[in-house]
């Protein structure tokens, strides 16, 4: 099993399982990642084994500084002000991966983008102190809710790795917002962390949506982030033997006959419905219940990535 360590002592242990080349779980601003040395084929591929994950997911690098990112990535103009805005955060930059990056292909799963981030915290300290970028997909198996606490990370990849390093729970609770520049604007390939109207802001102009057709970010599977049990999305009642996610003040009918109630906030605050999404799934598909009931959550701000990665957790698989 997985030594389970404080970020406060763990650096050391990390740096050198880096350079082993073994994976290291870890926490970042959004969720907690599986790490692995960018630049080493063999790292990377057992970031896959232990996730259990498709090959032709690309990964995303993570960096210490914007030097280590241009020295991966070749960045334009409105890249770098997004960069400028944004990082360290919860933004990842899909930009042309440089001539000689030294990222391994298996990280990009030979596309010839890359997608970068700059996390804040442990995992910003161990790049720098191990002076290599890191390869890091969310620290779940393949297909599963992204884990939140150290103990998630340890109760599903456990018995694959050698340690997970606890920094307390996540404080934005959803993965990065991916974004890329393209010839006639910025397209949201994934929300995220960041709501796109802040980015909107910054830049001025109105995100690009949509698929601009092809596998832009192959890792957006309709089914992704599954619970064990069914969701059922925008209940507006609880039926016999389920469970409820809810949020805000209000309670739809039956409610009070629940299994199990929890709510993403009570005070209807999109942000601190987004750092306990992950967890409140987990803790209701625990319950065993077979079907969760989730009532609506708002679309504006984070509520389009809380209600992107509830529709994927829904989805048919
Ligand atoms: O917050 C996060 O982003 C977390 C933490 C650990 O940093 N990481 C994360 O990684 O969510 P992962 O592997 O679960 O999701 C990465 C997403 C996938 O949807 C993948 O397809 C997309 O990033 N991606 C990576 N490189 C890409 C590229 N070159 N072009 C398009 N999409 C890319
Ligand atoms: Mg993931």
């Amino acid at each position: 099993m997985a030594d389970i360590v404080s970020e406060e002592t763990a650096l050391e242990r990390a740096i050198a399982l880096v350079h082993a080349g073994q994976p290291v779980a870890l926490p970042t601003e959004t969720v907690y990642g599986l790490a692995a040395d960018a630049t080493n084929g063999a790292a990377v591929a057992r970031i896959f084994e232990a996730k259990g994950r498709p090959r032709f997911n690309p990964l995303i690098v993570h960096v210490a500084d914007r030097a280590m990112a241009e020295r991966i990535g070749r960045f334009d103009a409105l890249s770098r002000k997004l960069a400028d805005a944004f990082w360290p955060g919860p933004l990842t930059l899909v930009v042309p991966l440089a001539p000689d990056a030294q990222i391994h292909p298996l990280v990009t799963a030979g596309l010839a983008s890359v997608g970068l981030r700059m996390p804040r915290g442990f995992a910003a300290k161990l790049i720098a102190a191990a002076g290599r970028p890191l390869a890091a997909p969310s620290a779940n198996s393949s297909g599963r809710i992204s884990a939140t606490t150290a103990a998630a990370v340890a109760a599903d990849l456990g018995d694959r790795i050698a340690l997970v390093v606890d920094g307390g729970p996540t404080p934005v609770g959803l993965e990065s917002t991916i974004v890329k520049v393209e010839p006639d604007g910025v397209r949201l390939l994934r929300p995220g962390g960041i709501a796109a109207e802040e980015i909107e802001a910054v830049l001025g102009v109105p995100l690009l949506r949509g698929d601009a057709g092809g596998i832009e970010a192959p890792g957006m599977m309709r089914s992704h982030y599954a619970p064990r049990a069914g969701l059922r999305l925008d209940a507006d009642r609880v039926a016999p033997g389920e469970v409820l996610l809810a949020f805000g003040p209000e309670r739809i009918a039956g409610a009070d006959k629940a299994v199990l109630v929890l709510n993403l906030s009570p005070s209807g605050d999109l942000r601190e419905a987004a750092a306990n999404l992950f967890s409140h799934l987990q803790a209701l598909d625990r319950s065993g219940a077979s079907v969760i009931a989730a009532e609506p959550v708002p679309a504006t701000g984070l509520g389009e990535a809380i209600n992107d990665r509830l529709r994927r957790a829904a989805a048919p698989r």
